[in-house]
């Protein structure tokens, strides 16, 4: 108990570090297999079901759906969906303290949708921020994809300081965090289904002041 406690806060501690240092930080393995697969089998099932939608771009009256823009399918979480969702929420809620504690970014919610890319599908170049809302401060996709090869595409493209470009497999229980105002990223079209669990860490809304 005591090796994994310590294991987790090296881990939440290095994303931290990392972030600060860098603005982005992966973390392989941040979940357990057997929590990643239940997740994974909680989205293929909700797929099936027809709970998920195209997803949108822009927001309020601007929303619309553009798959040339981006072609993945997304249903938002709600805590007591299922056991395997709250397990992520709850791990989720330490990152969200350890944040607010290393970098007091005062990070007051997380929101976070199941999202699948069918094989195809895309997301061009873009910065999780809306014009009209800047709320998201902290990005963190978690993927849900067992060997995933690199010539199956689908990578997360960073576009980096300095025109330096960084991809990342979406490999099963990896974890990839960044600063949601501050790297562009993209979705390479995806070989084969893809699937992630999609957040952000949320700042108090100005309106509230
Ligand atoms: C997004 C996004 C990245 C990914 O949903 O805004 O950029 O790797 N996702 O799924
Ligand atoms: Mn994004």
């Amino acid at each position: 108990m005591r090796h994994h406690l310590s294991l987790e806060y090296s881990m939440l501690s290095n994303i931290v570090d990392e972030l600060a240092n860098h603005g982005w930080s992966r973390q392989p393995l941040f979940v357990p297999a057997a929590l990643t697969r239940a997740l994974a089998a909680e989205c293929r099932q909700r797929s099936a079901e027809g709970e998920l939608s195209p997803a949108s771009v822009g927001r309020g009256i601007g929303q619309e759906v553009r798959e040339t823009i981006r072609g993945d399918h997304i249903q938002w979480l709600e805590p007591g969906q299922s056991e395997a969702c709250d397990r992520y929420l709850d791990i989720m809620e330490g990152l969200r303290q350890a944040l607010n504690q290393g970098l007091y970014l005062g990070l007051e919610d997380f929101e976070c949708h199941f999202a699948l890319y069918p094989q195809g599908a895309f997301y061009r170049r873009h910065l999780d921020r809306f014009r009209d809302d800047d709320r998201r401060a902290v990005s963190a996709v978690l993927y849900l994809n067992e060997d995933w090869q690199p010539e199956d595409g689908g990578q997360l493209r960073m576009f980096l300081a300095d025109g330096v470009e960084h991809d990342v497999q979406p490999e099963a229980g990896t974890l990839v965090v960044f600063l949601s105002g501050d790297i562009p990223h993209e979705v390479l079209p995806a070989g084969r289904e893809r699937l992630s669990l999609t957040g952000w860490f949320r700042r108090r809304g100005n309106d509230l002041f």
